[in-house]
């Protein structure tokens, strides 16, 4: 609607010079202390929320709900309380009641609950569970409506990067509970551009290697954050700390390998979790792979009881990158127990596979995530990571040891000892928890409490709940 000719076919008209500017005030402003003032104890993981529930942050978020009667506010300040005051008053609510909740082992809720998380699958599922209801009644999130389909507003819904369009769609839609009325009563900014749509519509043809080169991607995304940040103030008044993207695309992670000053703060919604690309778990958001068939919001669930599952360990895919190629080497077809196939012979089912298999090998490929990891667990089959360097997606909320299995890249030969040394009875409680978790990986259109939108939505607004903006 307010589509305002995003300049991308002319960024080089754009002065370099407020560019520099703006990078020479990122650098000035007092920002990096943003991250470790008081409240930032409530750290993304649960845990140090734990340790610290009567320290004087606490104390001092606690008497918000006073904040009228107190002394240290008088009348004729709350009738200045800015936009953002608001937004921080609202935030410090929602940190004391997660307080709260650890602390009472309970939670508080003004409307019926249609699922209470809880169980050792959550690394604390009081904090998780009065979170999630903070967020619900009062996570706002403005969308960005600057630039022009296909490559802002639009991204693929379905394929190996469906997730993003899923994901850029359901923030677009009018019906979005999150979505903010106004930009001033946002706690949080999208900014809906599709790395996947720019490579598919920007990178056409591509003729020689230079044409990969990720420059074209990152002047783009450099001149979308320029674009806001002239017209509004909220990129400049948090140094885009609670502004986020969301790719699954290979190439996501370099939007802002050419500028990481700009990018300093900025919230990168990933699948391309890899920590030795400059992914940063406290400020980035792993976002689960979901691969989407046309008309389909996730694969068929073809799991069987797990007294029925005759295969130990199932893989089968293509020899994508140095980790597939060390698997197929040991394994490919030469195990009954460990069965590692690079086609799958004729007439067998993949998905039913899964679904007769105890253990499902998730290798990475070409790059650290894969869709595998969310085929296992609608399968009910307990994936075993073989990733190194992978920070898996919602492990701020979920502990992934409870249902899954690590190995290490360099124990690929040792799989079938380590999957047949653990004992029957484990097996069948990470099935269970398999089985337990699966909600939070299920794309649901519109999105669902607790479902896989909510977990990613989820994981920003915990971001935002650790930073506070003066
Ligand atoms: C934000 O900062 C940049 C760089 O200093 C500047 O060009 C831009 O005009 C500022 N935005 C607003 C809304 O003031
Ligand atoms: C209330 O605050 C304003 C501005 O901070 C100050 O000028 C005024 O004297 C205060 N009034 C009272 C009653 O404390
Ligand atoms: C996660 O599970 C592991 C394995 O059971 C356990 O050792 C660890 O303490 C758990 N972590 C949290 C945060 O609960
Ligand atoms: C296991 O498979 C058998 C044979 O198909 C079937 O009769 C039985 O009901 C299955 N057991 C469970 C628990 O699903
Ligand atoms: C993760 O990043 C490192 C550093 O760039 C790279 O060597 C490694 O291959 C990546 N992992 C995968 C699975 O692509």
């Amino acid at each position: 609607m307010s589509s305002m000719n995003f300049p991308y076919s002319q960024f080089l008209l754009i002065p370099a010079i407020s560019l520099i500017l703006l990078l020479v005030f990122l650098y000035y402003t007092p920002f990096n202390g943003n991250h470790d003032n008081p409240v930032s104890d409530l750290s993304f993981s649960y845990n140090s929320l734990k340790i610290r529930p009567s320290s004087s942050a606490v104390n001092e978020l606690l008497s918000t709900s006073t904040y009228k009667s107190s002394s240290r506010h008088n009348t004729s300040r709350i009738k200045k309380k800015s936009s953002l005051d608001r937004i921080e008053d609202d935030l410090a609510q929602a940190r004391a009641a997660i307080r709260k909740a650890i602390r009472s082992r309970s939670y508080v809720s003004n409307k019926e609950e249609t699922f209470i998380p809880r169980g050792n699958v959550y690394r604390n599922h009081y904090a998780f569970h009065q979170s999630h209801i903070e967020m619900m009644k009062r996570f706002k999130i403005w969308t960005y409506r600057e630039g022009d389909l296909p490559l802002v507003h639009y991204g693929p819904m379905r394929g190996l990067y469906g997730i993003e369009g899923q994901f850029i769609d359901e923030m677009e839609d009018k019906q979005n509970p999150f979505r903010a009325r106004r930009p001033d009563e946002a706690h949080a900014f999208f900014l809906p551009f599709s790395v996947a749509n720019v490579i598919n519509y920007v990178y056409k043809p591509i003729l020689s290697m230079s044409d990969y080169s990720r420059e074209r991607l990152q002047r783009f995304a450099g001149d979308y954050i320029s674009v806001v940040a002239d017209r509004y103030r909220y990129w400049n008044r948090s140094g885009g700390a609670d502004h986020f993207m969301a790719s699954c695309h290979d190439w996501g992670p370099d939007i802002s390998s050419a500028n990481r000053e700009l990018f300093k703060n900025f919230i990168r919604v990933l699948c391309n979790a890899n920590t030795s690309e400059g992914f940063r778990p406290e400020i980035d958001v792993s976002m689960a792979e979901v691969y989407l068939t046309r008309g389909k919001l996730g694969p068929p669930r073809l799991g069987l009881d797990p007294s029925n599952r005759t295969i130990l360990a199932f893989f089968a895919g293509g020899a994508h990158g140095f980790i597939r190629e060390l698997l197929l080497e040991h394994w490919k077809d030469k195990d009954a127990d460990v069965q590692v196939h690079e086609y799958l012979p004729k007439g067998q089912h993949y998905t039913q596979l899964m679904g007769k298999s105890k253990f499902c090998l998730c290798p990475s490929g070409f790059e650290v995530a894969s869709p595998r990891i969310v085929e296992s667990i609608y399968a009910g089959c307990v994936p075993v990571i073989i990733k190194d360097d992978y920070w898996l997606p919602f492990s701020d909320v979920l502990n992934w040891s409870k249902f899954s299995i690590q190995i290490p890249v360099k124990k690929i030969k040792d799989i079938k000892t380590i999957l047949q040394a653990i004992p029957n009875q484990k097996y069948v409680k990470l099935q269970k928890r398999v089985v337990k978790v699966t909600r939070h990986f299920e794309l649901h259109r519109p999105a669902k409490p607790f479902d896989v939108i909510h977990m990613i939505l989820h994981s920003v607004w915990l971001r935002r709940l650790n930073l506070k903006l003066e």
